[in-house]
This record gives C-alpha cells, structure tokens and sequence, in this order.
C-alpha cells in the first residue's frame, strides 16, 4: 500500500458527508481532541440553551414544571435518545447515572424470572456495572450470583440458572465489540434476560435494540451524546416488558400519580415507573442540546466514518510509529468501536506528554493508550496531525520526565 500523505488525508476531509456536522460544537483552537468516547465536545447551542431554563427558572419559579413542562422532560429526551439506540418512543427515559441504572434493571430483571439466581457478565465488563452487581448480590443475601467469564466463553455459560446477561456493547479498554443480536438470540434460547450497557455504543453507530430482540439497556448521556460532565444517563425497557417491570428504586416520580401522595407505591403504567426522584432539569436541557448534535444525521455515516478514522489512525500509526513500542489492543475495526487503544508500559507519561501537546486522548490502567473518535466533529486531518505528534514524543523520549509521571486523580 502506498503510505499516505498529509494531501492524502486531506482529501478525505474535503470527501467527508459529515463534515459541516463539526461547525455544531464549540471547540478550543489548537486542540485535537481524541476523547468525546469519555465527555463529548461542547455543542454550541449548550450554553444559551441553559441560559434559557436558568431565566425561565428566576421568572416562572415552581410555575415553570407545568409551564414548560419540566416534569415531562426525562420522557422527552429519552424519546430523542430512542432514534440513536433503535428504540420505540415510550421505551427510553433518562433517569439517574448509568450505574444506579445497571441496579434499577438488574433488580428488575431478577424479578422477572423468578427461580434463576445468576447474573452472567464477563470478567472485563467495565467496573461498575460488576460493582453494581456485586453491591446487589450482597442485598440479597446470597439469593443472587454474579458470575463472569471470559467473552468467548459466554454462550456456553448461558445455564438454566441465568437470569439475565450483562454486558456491554464496547468494551471500554480495547473497544472490542460484541454481535449484540447473536448475544441476545443466545440469552433468550438459554430462557434469559439481556442488559446492555451501550455507553461507548450510543451515537457512534446504528444500534437496533429492538431489531435485536433486546430487553433491557443503560447508557451515560456525557460520553458520545455530548450531554457535558455528569450528564444523566438512559435506560431502556423493552415493550412487551413495561407492564411487567418494577423498580426496586420505586421512588415518587415512578408513581402512577406522584401528586396524590398517596403513601402505598403504584407503578406508572410505562416507562415513567422506572424514575425514582425529581427530574434533573438543568442537566436534561444540557443533555438534550448534546442529542440535538445528531438531528438530521445518518448514524450509518457516522459509523462508516468511525471505522474510516480509526482505520487511517490504524495505519498512519503503523507507518510513522512503527518499532516505537506500541502494542495494538483492539481487535479489527469492523468488530471494533469507535477507539482504538495500544498498549505501552509508559502509557501513562506518553498520554501526558501527547496532552501537553494539545492531542488529548486518555489513559485506561494498567497500561492502555485509548484514543476515541467523535465522527461528528473529529476530522481525518486530526488523526494525521495526532499520530506525527505521537511519533514525535516516542521518538524523542519527551514523556520521560517526573511532570508527566505523576498520575491525577482522574486519567
Ligand atoms: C461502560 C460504562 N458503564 C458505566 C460507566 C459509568 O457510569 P456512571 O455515569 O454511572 O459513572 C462508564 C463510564 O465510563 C462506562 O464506560
């Protein structure tokens, strides 16, 4: 293959249907920025739009839940959030954080095969959802096991004593990706449930959870959503399961009528049973203007040029990083999400050096360089201009200096 060149890279850029989708985000000159997989860029339209609720807040006050119809916002958002996954209108809402999530659902879906005890997920799953997991387990004294496997080893593992399958869609360190409808076939013929966490799936490619047959799912509104820090995140409830659910967190926004007040819980008949408290408004305007970044979008074009940057990232590093010590982690990218990780012993110091640079990536332990592709607003010209600068820390030995070894609380 001829190498490639800046003209080369240039050209994909100038090709690129999704191009104009950048001028959407609000993003710092001088910065590559390699990590919307962890807390998407700034959508331009964020801030006014928070201006908006933070007036409608000082000049309506309470009035403003009716008013604007506050109350009603988890479903709407969530009903955005449903185009992205493959869901219904009615199945999706935006609730809590993905880990408090992982528990509402699991404890649901134990509920709703009574007589199977296991939570089957593998053993890298991303650690909170086997905290949660495990967390639950120890709830129920015992009642419920988690029990995790090597990926390969899941279909087999799928016994008569399963209750349902965590897992989630790409895995957070390598990016490998799992076949979500096979997994899901196999789940069902095994008489189980399946949970899917769709964190680092969700805006970086068509999903189709219910094409899929998928029952239950969470994902984080902060990652690839564009939704800011601490975003809320979104669970999904199949259909055929919304008459059947119940939350373990049932708290009063749950309620068929939370302004009765009636003292005994009463389910909401749809999804709106899987809220626990008050909705996070502020937040869910921020959220909403993240998930506006895709109107008009076509996620198989995202996807394509999801797989297109990682490819060129891919080959660019194999030309100009070539014998430096890098170590690709991440399987082929059509079984791959939207990152691609190699693995090098001063992984930490390189990603800070990299960072000292302005190309901003991350850094996963024990030793994994991730670098993720927002397809909306990373350009292939980017991915150029990150490798030469990769290359050019490796080469010099830059990140070998005490400022780029002392490791932050958050990498
Ligand atoms: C796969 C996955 N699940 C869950 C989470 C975390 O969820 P929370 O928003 O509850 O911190 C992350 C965070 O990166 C994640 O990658």
């Amino acid at each position: 293959m001829p190498p490639l060149t800046r003209s080369g890279v240039e050209a994909m850029d100038a090709g690129d249907p999704l191009a104009g989708v950048r001028a959407r985000f609000a993003l710092p000159a001088g910065v590559i920025y390699l990590d919307g997989n962890s807390l998407g860029a700034l959508p331009v339209t964020t801030a006014e739009r928070l201006g908006r609720v933070v007036e409608a807040w000082g000049r309506d006050l309470i009035g403003g839940w009716n008013l604007h119809d506050w109350i009603g916002w988890p479903r709407r958002v969530g009903d955005r959030i449903a185009r992205l996954i493959g869901a219904r209108p009615g199945e999706v809402i935006v609730a809590d954080s993905t880990s408090v999530n992982v528990f509402k659902l699991l404890a649901a879906a134990l509920d709703l095969k009574p007589g199977r005890r296991v939570i089957l997920s593998e053993r890298d799953n991303f650690p909170t959802d086997l905290h949660v997991a495990q967390g639950l387990t120890r709830l129920l004294n015992g009642t419920a096991e988690l029990r995790t496997v090597e990926p390969a080893a899941l279909p087999a593992a799928l016994g008569p004593d399963v209750a349902v399958l965590m897992l989630t869609h790409v895995n957070y360190r390598t990016g490998a990706m799992h076949d979500m409808a096979a997994l899901t076939a196999a789940a069902h013929a095994a008489g189980a449930l399946v949970l899917w966490d769709l964190s680092h799936s969700a805006g970086a490619m068509p999903l189709a959870l219910d094409a899929a047959g998928a029952d239950l799912a969470v994902g984080g509104g902060y990652k690839f959503l564009n939704g800011g820090p601490g975003a809320p995140a979104y669970l999904f409830v199949a259909e055929r399961w919304l008459d059947r659910i119940r939350s373990s967190l049932s708290g009063w926004m749950g309620h068929a009528r939370p302004f009765d007040f009636d003292t005994a819980y009463e389910p909401a008949p749809g999804i709106e049973r899987m809220l626990a408290g008050t909705p996070v408004v502020l937040a869910l305007a921020a959220l909403e203007a993240g998930v506006q970044t895709f109107d008009g979008v076509d996620l198989g074009l995202v996807r394509a040029k999801s797989v297109a940057l990682g490819t060129l990232f891919r080959r660019l590093v194999a030309q100009e990083c070539d014998g430096l010590g890098l170590r690709l982690v991440s399987p082929d990218p059509d079984r791959c999400g939207s990152q691609v990780c190699y693995a090098h012993p001063d992984g930490y110091a390189i990603m800070q050096a990299l960072i000292a640079e302005r190309v901003i990536g991350d850094f996963r332990a024990p030793d994994v360089l991730r670098f993720g592709f927002a397809p909306l607003y990373v350009r292939y010209a980017d991915v150029l201009d990150a490798v030469l600068a990769l290359r050019a820390i490796l080469t010099t030995r830059s990140w070998d200096q005490p400022r780029f070894r002392t490791r932050a609380l958050v990498t």
